[in-house]
């Protein structure tokens, strides 16, 4: 995980096989323009490709984690070039292609796109005191990058309608108390620290594995439950081709610890 190529983001790797993003654009509170987007993208894909690597936590800073997309630099798109360019498409695609397990931190404001982001990832975790919103509505917009299909999904048709509505914020606690966030810590610093060992614990184990878990649960998601079965059957029967189910299962029958090959 090199840093050389990034102005905005901080890339370290806090513990073995795992990629940390810091998003550093505090002066704007991490507002996403379209070189931020580009350099966030462009660290995903460098972490996926790096064989090193099994699992990333992507996080911002205690007072923000994204803001949303920049007000500043959006307010004179026209129509013709956000349908021309496919604004916002693009980048949201891209992330959700990434394979590896994305664990998001969130501290501080994450609001319209960052909220989105957040939602895109894998798993979120949260400090209580974080600040979700989709706060378009008064912009004069609604959610551009998922928000719409993507809170409704988790937290269900009402509560999402009323806070789309209304561009009400909510709180790390609520988040959590709605099921859109896995766990709440008290403070931000905890936040972090628990993302870097659950991306540890899951980049302990073999990789091939952990592909298909993700693929599996990401599938429950567009499938009905028949064929989303009949689909975790067939990747699950697939496994049994691979060396790490050979090295998983000697090593349970033999009292020892695997030594995963990634095969
Ligand atoms: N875009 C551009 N700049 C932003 C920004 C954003 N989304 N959010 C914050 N900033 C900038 C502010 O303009 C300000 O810059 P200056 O110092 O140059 O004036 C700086 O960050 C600090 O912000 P505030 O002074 O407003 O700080 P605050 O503590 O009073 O408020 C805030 C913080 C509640 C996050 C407030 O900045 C805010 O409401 N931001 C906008 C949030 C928003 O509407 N997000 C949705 C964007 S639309 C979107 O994301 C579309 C989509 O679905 C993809």
């Amino acid at each position: 995980v090199s840093q050389e190529a990034y102005q905005n983001l901080l890339m370290s790797t806090p513990k073995p096989g795992v990629a940390l993003i810091t998003l550093n654009r505090p002066k704007s509170y991490n507002a996403m323009s379209s070189a931020f987007m580009a350099e966030i993208n462009s660290a995903f894909q460098s972490v996926e490709k790096d064989k090193s690597i099994g699992a990333m936590v992507i996080t911002g800073n205690e007072k923000a984690f994204i803001a949303g997309a920049d007000i500043k630099e959006m307010k004179d798109l026209t129509f013709s070039n956000a349908y021309g360019e496919d604004f916002i498409e693009p980048w949201s695609l891209q992330v959700s292609q990434i394979k590896k397990p994305i664990i998001v931190a969130v501290n501080g404001y994450a609001l319209g796109g960052g909220c989105e982001l957040a939602m895109m990832a894998d798993i979120i975790y949260c400090s209580a005191g974080a600040t979700f919103g989709q706060p378009e509505i008064k912009l004069g917009i609604i959610p551009g990058a998922g928000g719409s299909q993507r809170l409704t999904k988790v937290i269900g048709k009402s509560r999402a309608m009323e806070l789309i509505l209304t561009g009400k914020n909510f709180s790390g606690r609520e988040a959590f108390d709605w099921g859109l966030a896995a766990r709440v810590f008290e403070t931000p610093q905890q936040c972090v620290d628990g993302a870097v060992d659950t991306a540890a614990l899951i980049a302990s184990y073999s990789r091939i594995a952990v592909k298909a878990c993700k693929e599996v649960v990401n599938k429950s998601q567009d499938l009905g439950i028949r064929e989303g079965v009949e689909f975790e059957r067939r990747v699950f029967h697939g496994l049994f081709g691979s060396k790490d189910q050979k090295i998983g299962m000697k090593a349970f029958a033999e009292k020892q610890t695997p030594k995963w090959e990634h095969q």
